[in-house]
């Protein structure tokens, strides 16, 4: 486990966008992993730059989204389809054909369609890097709390706290999903190295507990403890519980100066 910690979100966005670059730089065919969220903004934005201003290439890019809504259609504001063409894929050169999103639009056989995203992510070969954010209650994609740590892409509803959090982004009165599809805990902890996200004092619990606290399907974050290969990038404030700053420092510092390709 590494931690960086970053003065603010737009630094912590820098720095993801950096390890993803130098990623798609080492393999021009990498499976990318992405995930939605305020959080993820401020990468999205630089890795459009990194592509307008130094020719970063997506055009061999295979990317797999996390999650989605169930029961919005792709060109509503808050569905991920949306964010996700508004923000990267319509700036960069990513073939449409290499983009997966998981349909939210569909109405029946959930899990034959849920099995048919698994198998996507197996025929190209599994994911290399997989970007996270992380919810207050401590979930990565849509895992809630008490979601099984080996689960995969699966249905998935959503805790009042979740729907409470996302009301924020709807307009008033307007109904907000109450299921998703999302990757599971077992499907994200295949992919070859993760990435965690967190910004802001309201992920700080979490962040706390996903990193020092006991593995729990109660912050489905925790279960990253068991990944090998897993970079937090957090910000002053999500960072503000953490206990063992100092060894993380040190940690970052040796591993730059031993193994600077594993950053
Ligand atoms: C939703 C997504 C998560 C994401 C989280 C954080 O819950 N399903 O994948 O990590 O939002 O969003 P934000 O960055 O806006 O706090």
């Amino acid at each position: 486990m590494l931690l960086i910690l970053k003065p603010d979100k737009e630094q912590l966005g820098h720095e993801a966008a950096r390890i993803v670059a130098h990623a798609v730089r080492r393999n021009p065919s990498l499976r990318l992993g992405l995930a939605t969220g305020s959080t993820t903004l401020t990468l999205y934005k630089e890795l459009v730059r990194m592509h307008r201003d130094e020719a970063l290439d997506f055009s061999g890019l295979v990317t797999f989204n996390l999650d989605e809504y169930l029961g919005l259609p792709a060109n509503h504001s808050e569905s991920f389809h949306y964010f996700m063409h508004e923000h990267l894929f319509r700036h960069v050169n990513v073939k449409p054909e290499n983009i997966h999103i998981p349909d939210g639009t569909i109405t029946g056989n959930y899990d034959t369609y849920c099995c048919s995203y698994e198998q996507a992510i197996r025929d190209a070969g599994g994911i290399d890097l997989q970007i996270l954010g992380i919810g207050r209650n401590g979930h990565i994609g849509f895992n809630e709390p008490t979601s099984s740590l080996g689960s995969r892409t699966r249905l998935k509803v959503l805790t009042k706290e979740t729907i409470d959090d996302n009301r924020k982004s709807f307009a008033p009165g307007e109904k907000v999903p109450e299921c998703a599809i999302t990757m599971g805990i077992g499907t994200i902890l295949e992919a070859k190295r993760v990435l965690l996200l967190a910004s802001g004092s309201s992920k700080a619990t979490s962040i706390a507990q996903a990193i020092e606290g006991p593995v729990t399907a109660s912050v489905t974050a925790s279960a990253l403890q068991h990944h090998p290969d897993v970079t937090f990038i957090v910000d002053q404030q999500a960072g503000a519980q953490l206990r063992h700053h100092d060894y993380y420092a040190r940690v970052l510092r040796l591993t730059a100066e031993l193994t600077p390709d594993r950053l």
